[in-house]
């Protein structure tokens, strides 16, 4: 495997492994490095059927089918339960709706954020597979929480340090206007985190933010938000982001641990599909 970087800070491009077939221990060991490493790596020309991915996928560990699990066995377009559809195409075939519940999840996802956030444990790794793709927008961003957490001011580092926030499921939906049901709501209750972690893949101090975060605990509401915008508009300016632009047969891996993303707006009224495990 190549490692091409892609950014000052982090994300690297791999060639020279065909992730459509069974990938070796010491394949497996060379990506985790890299992980570990750029926290996010772009795979180009990796056609893969639902089954390959999740295959691929699979070697990592377990599985977790993220707000799927809200409403198991609901309609969709994959075979595996655990297939995350990241497109906005119904299962007959059409396009969603502006106001359809699956939009607003989608438009949930151009906010900032690390999957699974709101559960513990959270999710390693994502990855997401480009199979039809926009002519214009629905890029997806990454920024490197680690250098984020560096480029903190000494007294801000020290202000935070003891900290945490509460991350919640549905808390960027309820602010895109989506209305969960009391037993959604149930059914993953919100989970707290120290809101400097240490990314066990590079020991390096985070700073843990993003759009799951409803509040902070040792603080009133109002204070604690502000503080969490700050942080968040701190974590994002450009000089931490890498911009990934998709090309048909792209497999992006990346750390939820050491990252936060989000897609970039598009015409919804074309189709853009991603897989996601
Ligand atoms: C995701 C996600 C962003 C995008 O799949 O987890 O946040 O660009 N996607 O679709
Ligand atoms: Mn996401």
């Amino acid at each position: 495997m190549q490692l091409k970087p892609l950014h000052p800070l982090f994300a690297a491009e791999a060639s020279g492994v065909d992730l459509a077939r069974p990938v070796d221990a010491g394949t497996m060991r060379a990506v985790d490095d890299a992980m570990d490493k750029y926290a996010v790596l772009v795979f180009r020309g990796q056609p893969l059927t639902e089954d390959q991915q999740v295959a691929f996928a699979s070697s990592f560990g377990t599985l977790d089918a993220g707000l799927k699990k809200l409403n198991p066995g609901a309609a969709s377009r994959f075979r595996h339960e655990v297939t995350i559809d990241i497109s906005n195409v119904r299962p007959d075939g059409g396009l969603h709706g502006a106001a359809d519940r699956k939009s607003i999840s989608n438009f949930a996802n151009q906010l900032w954020h690390s999957d699974s956030s709101f559960e513990r444990p959270a999710a390693k790794y994502s990855m997401l597979h480009a199979v039809v793709v926009p002519a214009k927008g629905g890029q997806t961003e990454y920024v490197d929480l680690r250098a984020a957490y560096d480029a903190l001011p000494g007294d801000l580092k020290d202000e935070i340090a003891n900290l945490h926030s509460v991350h919640a499921a549905m808390h960027s939906r309820i602010w895109l206007g989506d209305k969960p049901t009391e037993a959604e709501l149930a059914k993953m209750p919100p989970v707290r985190w120290p809101l400097v972690r240490t990314h066990a893949g590079s020991g390096r101090k985070v700073l843990w933010v993003g759009a799951h975060a409803t509040h902070i605990v040792e603080k009133a509401i109002a204070e604690g938000r502000m503080l969490l915008l700050e942080l968040l508009e701190h974590a994002t300016q450009r000089e931490f982001v890498y911009r990934h632009e998709w090309g048909v047969g792209d497999l992006v891996i990346w750390d939820n641990r050491a990252v936060i993303h989000r897609g970039r707006r598009f015409d919804i009224t074309k189709p853009r599909e991603l897989r996601r495990t």
